[in-house]
């Protein structure tokens, strides 16, 4: 069984969003610019008292359904600090939760503590533009501190924020009783009087985040997701870590149906389009004909195939979609001998996910070390040591494949 990882990026979309303009802004107290760097990130408050911090542990709040909270000494942060700092349940029904401190010029603003993609601590990242977006430190998606609205990259959901104060020295933040992890973004509702028509061509993580970015920008126009997967758009990344997972691609979706129906956000899938005239503004799909008014291409990238004899040989294998993730799943039981090609980020991630299926597995790359042209040589050396470890082969041949032979199960593979 060949495998092949290596993706070609046909029109790689580049999406960014501005800052979200609706003003959620954290109510922010003044404080002085402190001179210790780290800082105790547990916060008591449950009539156990938070050591080592000044002031009640419970305050009075006028909300019922908040309570406000001593997390900090202000004089403890300096500028640009990013501090994950926990909030403890109380007796009388408080639940658990977790905030990120920052301050900023001279202010302090209190998010949510982990990114709406895979849960990073963004305590961990970096300030950036301004200082008022947070930057994931895991896959680089960026919230406003201001605002909690995703601002850039994966992460689709909004943050949470909350209002920071500081009284006596103290920073108090003012949380519900029940804290969320994220929240649903600020979005406007559609309006029928707007004729406009948007359509996003490609129904992967660019075309979805553009369709939501258009809602949370205020567009109220109409917005058509064209995709040519039968699938609404989905998490692909996970498929070469966890192939299992391809078997209900339901389960990888960005967005639910319920989800596009809110927002009015209309998606048409296993709907190939066949042709763009910019000039006429047409989208033209199988059998039906669309004007628009806008229109984004974000068709995504393809697995690149190799020009060699051969490469289309039965099990001869690409991933870039559920299908193909379970025809490799099918193929590749355990016992059996698969040799990927491509040593970068999917070849090596899909090694070694058929590792843990019990596969002998062989990875064939032209670099010397695994991920040499992303990571550089000393990186990939690292790694290359630790894959041996799991009992991966790889063959680092500097070589060029020239063609595949084969039948069956059984291959040969020919090199420069
Ligand atoms: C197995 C795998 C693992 C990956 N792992 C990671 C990872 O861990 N981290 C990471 O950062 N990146 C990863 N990537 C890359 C990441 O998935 C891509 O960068 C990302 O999917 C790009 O999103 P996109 O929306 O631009 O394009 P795509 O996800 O490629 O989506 C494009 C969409 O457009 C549709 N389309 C194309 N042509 C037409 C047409 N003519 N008509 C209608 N629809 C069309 C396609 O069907 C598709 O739904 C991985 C990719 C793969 C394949
Ligand atoms: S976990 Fe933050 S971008 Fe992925």
């Amino acid at each position: 069984m060949i495998l092949r990882g290596l993706p070609r990026f046909r029109a790689q979309t580049s999406w960014s969003r501005v800052a979200s303009r609706t003003s959620r802004r954290a109510r922010v107290g003044t404080a002085p610019v402190a001179t210790s760097r780290w800082f105790e990130s547990m916060c008591f408050a449950a009539g156990l008292g938070m050591a080592g911090m000044a002031g009640s542990s419970r305050l009075s709040c006028e909300d019922p359904k908040m309570r406000r909270v001593n997390v900090a000494r202000a004089a403890d942060f300096a500028d640009g600090d990013l501090r994950q700092v926990r909030i403890v349940g109380t007796m009388d029904g408080a639940g658990d939760g977790a905030i990120m401190l920052a301050f900023i010029d001279g202010q302090f603003y209190a998010t949510g503590a982990s990114c709406s993609h895979y849960s990073a601590p963004l305590a961990e990242g970096v300030a950036a533009k301004d200082k008022m977006h947070v930057v994931c430190p895991w896959h680089n998606a960026a919230f406003d501190i201001r605002t909690g609205q995703p601002v850039r990259g994966s992460g689709l959901e909004a943050i949470p924020t909350y209002q920071v104060s500081v009284e006596d020295g103290n920073v108090i933040v003012q949380v519900p009783y029940v804290m969320d992890d994220f929240v649903a973004p600020a979005m406007s509702q559609r309006d029928p009087a707007d004729e406009r028509v948007f359509v996003v061509l490609g129904g992967g993580a660019a075309g979805v985040a553009a369709a939501d970015a258009l809602r949370q920008e205020g567009y109220k126009g109409r917005i058509l997701l064209i995709t040519e997967e039968k699938h609404l758009p989905y998490d692909r990344p996970v498929l070469s870590k966890n192939l299992g997972k391809a078997y209900d691609p339901a389960s990888l979706s960005l967005r639910d149906e319920a989800y596009f129906k809110k927002h009015e956000i209309e998606v048409k899938c296993a709907a190939r389009v066949k042709k763009l005239d910019a000039g006429q503004k047409t989208v033209h799909l199988e059998g039906e004909v669309l004007k628009y008014d806008a229109a984004l291409v974000a068709t995504g990238a393809k697995p690149r195939p190799l020009p060699i004899n051969g490469f289309d040989l039965p099990g001869v294998l690409a991933l870039r979609t559920p299908e193909d993730a379970q025809q490799i799943a099918a193929a590749c039981q355990p016992g059996k001998k698969v040799a990927v090609l491509g040593s970068s980020f999917i070849g090596m991630e899909l090694a070694s996910t058929l590792r843990r299926r019990g596969c002998d597995v062989v990875v064939l790359g032209m670099e010397q070390v695994p991920f040499e042209r992303v990571l550089g040589n000393r990186l990939g050396e690292a790694l290359k040591v630790a894959e041996k470890c799991g009992k991966t082969s790889l063959l680092f041949l500097s070589l060029l494949f020239l063609s595949l032979e084969g039948k069956g199960c059984n291959w040969k593979l020919y090199f420069t």
